[in-house]
């Protein structure tokens, strides 16, 4: 034990998983909303604004980090109350609760901030404008922290997929891909988006270099490179047939968005473009297909 003392919020999802590895050299206190039995994680509801302030006062971080969201994108369209609560709310509490105590935050956000009509990769500095209620929630989470407290890292992200799976949505976009071959079902994905879905694993080794650096603001950190969620799903299915993970690789339909008609609306075209990570010369995020092809090994 050593370094940084961390409170991480999250502990059980995808990233708060890869976090728990990536941090290791440190002094790590996680927590769960519903934490397993002998998970050694903390119970912590981060709705709950007094007991996050005290298990602060209590831990004494030097860095609060929170993992922690709702994002069931198209229930979100019909009903934003929870997400409100947790992607904005709750996360400005905690950014007072940092102030407080004085200890740096930081916080995960997404490419869902945009409207992605740009046409190029999505800078930092670029105005957001969300298309879904999801995306506006994070966003209004954002700003909130922006105006709390100015010892913030704010972590943009996209298409995240780790081990651990994302509970929330019963599993990640990989989990799901190599159910529906194995039962062989058709498969049809979006061919209108484009984006980089990012591993889990190496967002997180992302963060713990740039915890190091003490130089705050807002930051995108995706893989490099970027592809529709089509052939996201064909580079999924070569990489795990090859690995005898399933028979062969099916077929993959590329659809419209329209024809898919998710109640939310996605951004066509949601790259980010790791600008400020490169500017501070600690961009280690490597093409999306390496980091597949590592977690597909792995599986
Ligand atoms: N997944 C993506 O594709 C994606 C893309 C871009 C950005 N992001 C952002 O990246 C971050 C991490 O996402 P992820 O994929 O790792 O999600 P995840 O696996 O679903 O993890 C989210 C965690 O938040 C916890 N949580 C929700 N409500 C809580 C509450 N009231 N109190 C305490 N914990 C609560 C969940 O716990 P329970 O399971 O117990 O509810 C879960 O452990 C989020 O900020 C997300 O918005 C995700």
């Amino acid at each position: 034990m050593g370094g940084v003392k961390i409170l991480l919020l999250g502990g059980n999802g995808q990233l708060g998983t890869d976090l728990r590895s990536a941090l290791r050299g440190h002094t790590v206190l996680a927590t769960a909303r519903v934490p397993a039995p002998d998970s050694g994680l903390r119970a912590l509801d981060v709705e709950d604004t007094r007991g996050c302030a005290a298990l602060i006062a209590e831990f004494g971080p030097d860095l609060v980090l929170n993992t922690t969201a709702f994002h069931r994108v198209d229930d979100i369209e019909r009903d934003a109350s929870m997400a409100l609560r947790i992607n904005a709310a709750a996360a400005q509490q905690l950014a007072l609760a940092c102030r407080a105590a004085d200890c740096a935050f930081l916080h995960v956000s997404t490419d869902y901030v945009f409207d992605g009509v740009k046409g190029a990769p999505y800078l930092e500095t670029d105005v957001p404008n969300p298309l879904s209620a999801y995306g506006a929630s994070k966003l209004v989470g954002e700003q909130l922290i922006r105006i709390a407290w100015p010892k913030h890292y704010i972590v943009r992200s996209c298409g995240l997929y780790g081990l651990a799976g994302a509970s929330g949505k019963g599993g990640n976009f990989v989990n799901t891909m190599l159910r529906l071959a194995r039962e062989g079902k058709p498969i049809r994905v979006v061919g209108d988006q484009i984006c980089t879905p990012t591993a889990t694993a190496d967002l997180a080794r992302q963060i713990a270099r740039l915890i190091e650096t003490g130089v705050y603001g807002t930051y995108h950190a995706t893989s490099a490179g970027g592809c529709a969620w089509s052939e996201f799903a064909t580079e999924i299915f070569t990489l795990a047939a090859a690995r005898g993970l399933i028979a062969a690789a099916p077929p993959v339909t590329a659809i419209s968005s329209a024809t898919f008609g998710a109640p939310a609306r996605r951004p066509p075209y949601s790259v980010l473009e790791n600008r400020g990570l490169a500017e501070l010369g600690i961009d280690i995020l490597r093409p999306w297909q390496e980091a597949l092809t590592d977690y597909i090994a792995a599986l």
